[in-house]
């Protein structure tokens, strides 16, 4: 079982989404997938209504999540833990205890590979467009993810 972690901050938003769309991906009896957030503003929560609105217009259900704080036992639980934006990456750094727990950490889109767009855009305080535009890089950035991290279950 290969444990994939998105963590966004309020994970009411971008962790949310790209929890649902790699779920939405890959086989749930080889991959599992969870999200949480680096601040407790939301804890308990479900996912912000334009997070699921967009999800469910690309028919991904994400209704059932309910939002949790990322903890130091998320390294031990986790292989892969991917950070949403810098802001993010550096509050789980800050958490890590060696060497191991911080090579599980990667800011998400660094497996996109381009020198512009390394941060999932916080849309909380936007418009809907802002929601549409995060769910195109998640869905570009979790293709990779299973490409390049998950090859084996091609
Ligand atoms: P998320 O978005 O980190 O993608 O879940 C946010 C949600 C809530 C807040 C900020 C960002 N907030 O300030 O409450």
């Amino acid at each position: 079982m290969t444990r994939v972690l998105m963590v966004c901050l309020g994970n009411i938003c971008r962790s949310p989404l790209a929890e649902g769309i790699l779920k939405s991906k890959v086989d749930s009896t080889k991959v599992t997938v969870d999200s949480a957030g680096t601040a407790n503003y939301h804890i308990g929560k479900g996912p912000d209504p334009r997070s699921i609105a967009t999800a469910a217009s690309y028919n991904i259900d994400i209704t059932d999540q309910r939002a949790r704080q990322f903890t130091v036992e998320d390294f031990d639980e986790f292989d892969h833990i991917f950070a949403m934006d810098k802001e993010n990456y550096k509050n789980i750094i800050a958490l890590a205890r060696n060497k191991t727990d911080i090579d599980k950490v990667a800011l998400m889109l660094d497996i996109l590979n381009t020198p512009e767009k390394k941060e999932v855009p916080d849309p909380y305080y936007g418009g809907d467009q802002g929601f549409e535009h995060v769910y195109k890089l998640l869905d570009k950035s979790t293709d990779l993810v299973i490409k390049r991290i998950l090859p084996h279950l091609d």
